[in-house]
């Protein structure tokens, strides 16, 4: 059974995904959230709260112990949560990565230009391919709560496609992420509905 610890558990794409988990795998979840009285735990069975900041190094630390998958689902200053990610991963044992940006950090989409607003996501990004963990960086376009799953990847160094993506399709890939051992292993991909 695999031990997922979600990053930022209260962001609208790791509440869809904890749902997707919970539906579709028996992974066990740890949600990490500032302010935990917000959520409601969804399985007492199957899932842990803990309430912390990602830049609280002890309390991240002790999170990420016997954690299998770190899905990092966050905003803000993420240059330093980047770090902060890194430095308690290898403290504490787990070494896989999964880490939601966004499309435009490389100015990988055709027409649009690099826009200032993305920095944190290129800075946190450029952090964590520098570093030796098995990550994997998500690339999404805009969200759409579009009742379905399709989408297409796009690697580093392609040109990105398209402009949208539903939830549950960038859910539907952290989930398959999460559960296949080497799946797009150190690689930053693009995803969206082409
Ligand atoms: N919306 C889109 O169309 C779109 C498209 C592509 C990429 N993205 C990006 O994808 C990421 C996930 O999206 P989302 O919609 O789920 O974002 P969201 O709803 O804004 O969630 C981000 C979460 O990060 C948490 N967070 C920020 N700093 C933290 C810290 N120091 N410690 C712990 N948690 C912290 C926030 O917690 P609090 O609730 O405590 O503030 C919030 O719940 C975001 O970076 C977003 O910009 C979004």
């Amino acid at each position: 059974m695999t031990n997922v610890l979600i990053l930022g558990a209260n962001g609208q794409l790791a509440r869809n995904t904890t749902q997707w988990f919970l539906q579709k795998t028996d992974a066990r979840l740890t949600l990490y959230l500032r302010h935990a009285s917000r959520l409601r735990n969804p399985d007492p069975e199957r899932v842990r709260i803990v309430e912390g900041d990602v830049l609280d190094l002890e309390t991240l630390e002790a999170a990420m112990k016997g954690q299998d998958v770190v899905y990092a689902n966050l905003a803000g200053p993420m240059k330093q949560q980047a770090e902060r990610i890194i430095e308690a991963m290898h403290a504490a044992g787990p070494r896989r990565l999964i880490f939601i940006s966004s499309m435009g950090i490389y100015g990988e989409v055709p027409g649009e230009r690099y826009r200032s607003v993305l920095d944190p996501y290129r800075d946190s990004a450029a952090a964590i391919e520098a570093s030796d963990l098995d990550y994997t960086i998500l690339r999404p376009g805009w969200f759409t709560s579009d009742d379905e799953v399709a989408y297409q990847l796009t690697q580093k160094g392609e040109p990105f496609k398209g402009h949208d993506v539903s939830l549950d399709s960038v859910s539907d890939l952290i989930v398959k992420l999460a559960l296949t051992p080497g799946l797009e292993s150190r690689r930053s991909l693009g995803v969206s509905r082409g």
